[in-house]
């Protein structure tokens, strides 16, 4: 039978050293959890420096792609829920390379939900994405509506959900988060989604460049979806189990987010449009997760502005016109990280 994941179960988070990882895991262990980690640590080791040490958490420095260390981890670990945030983490990174993100995002994806069934694994947890549903012209997108996703990220994000909804039943529960573009402060700090971006360039530069403006952009807080994907281990496994949530806080078009960055942190920042061929846009209806589960964001936008220039104005990231904050700046930069022999194995 399908059961809750309670304290002091294993949680194995694949992909657990990125920007939601390291929000997510100090906060499963402060709830009790015993914590794994796999990652290849693409983005570095410092950010877990905060918990690395924590007599509940465990490093495996590896990567998904190799099917045998998933197997060998998942027989020794015996984890009662498995989060997957592992992957090409974005559209313009998974445009780099379509081998690479095809082995990681689509098939090491489909493998890890295998082995994590096979292995007795209770509860998986997927991280999708609200880009799944594509471009729609509906008013409030809701999860019933058809999912038209118009980019590679996009669509192995859908075609996970679907992997996952053939493998559930009474003993696998699945469920797939699709969040909306997540912000605000990680030790792993991304500078590379939108409501960071334009934060980034009106604390540094005085001004905001707006690539087109008017599409819509749904946002949530980092520590509200991280809150949730806590509440999604110990949720009543019939009231999530081959369900798939909208996670957003706030819709508002690109435009109106600059507008009220421009307004946290100084009104004589300037906001420079520019044009722009991305017509990405969607407004999400976040609705069933607080009718089903009662979730609600707590954490307004402009709490995550405001930290984020607390960040940049206390250096606490050193140079941050470093490669590392910007996934698809770093990948092609650093070819040799993801080029790896495990790549050969998938
Ligand atoms: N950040 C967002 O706005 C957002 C929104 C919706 C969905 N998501 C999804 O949430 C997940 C986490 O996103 P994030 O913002 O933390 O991204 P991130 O890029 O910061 O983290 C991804 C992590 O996965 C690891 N990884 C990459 N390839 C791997 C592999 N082959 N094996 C094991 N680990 C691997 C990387 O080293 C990195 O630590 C991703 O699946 C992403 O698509 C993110």
């Amino acid at each position: 039978m399908n059961r809750n994941i309670v304290p002091p179960a294993r949680v194995l988070v694949t992909g657990g050293a990125g920007y939601l990882g390291c929000v997510l895991v100090p906060k499963l262990l402060d709830l009790g959890y015993a914590v794994d980690v796999l990652d290849p640590l693409w983005f570095g080791r410092e950010p877990l420096a905060g918990f690395i040490n924590h007599e509940r958490f465990t490093l495996h420095e590896g990567d998904i792609r190799d099917q045998d260390a998933v197997n060998a981890l998942l027989a020794s670990t015996r984890p009662d829920a498995v989060i997957h945030l592992a992957a090409i983490s974005n559209d313009p990174s998974s445009e780099i390379d379509h081998d690479l993100t095809r082995s990681v995002n689509r098939v090491a994806m489909e493998q890890v939900m295998r082995a994590a069934k096979a292995h007795g694994v209770a509860r998986f947890l997927y991280a999708s994405s609200a880009s799944v549903y594509g471009i729609k012209q509906t008013e409030d997108v809701t999860e019933d509506l058809s999912l038209e996703p118009i980019t590679l990220y996009a669509r192995f994000k859908a075609e996970g959900e679907e992997v996952l909804n053939s493998l559930i039943d009474d003993s696998f529960c699945g469920v797939s988060v699709r969040a909306a573009t997540v912000c605000g402060v990680s030790p792993r700090l991304r500078l590379d989604l939108t409501i960071n971006i334009l934060t980034e360039h009106a604390v540094r530069r005085g001004e905001i460049r707006v690539f087109g403006g008017a599409q819509m952009r749904p946002n949530i807080h980092i520590e509200d979806l991280t809150d949730l994907y806590c509440q999604l281990l110990t949720a009543p496994a019939e009231t999530i189990n081959g369900e798939a949530f909208n996670v957003s806080n706030r819709n508002a078009s690109v435009g109106a987010l600059a507008e009220m960055i421009r307004g946290v942190i100084d009104p004589s920042v300037n906001i420079r449009v520019v044009p722009t061929d991305d017509l990405r846009s969607y407004h999400l209806s976040a609705e069933k997760l607080t009718r089903e589960l009662g979730f609600r964001p707590t954490r307004p936008l402009e709490q995550a502005v405001r930290e984020l220039k607390a960040a940049l104005d206390d250096d606490r990231f050193g140079d941050i016109s470093r490669s590392v904050f910007r996934n698809v700046v770093h990948m092609n930069a650093h070819p040799e990280m993801w080029r790896k022999d495990q790549a050969d194995k998938a």
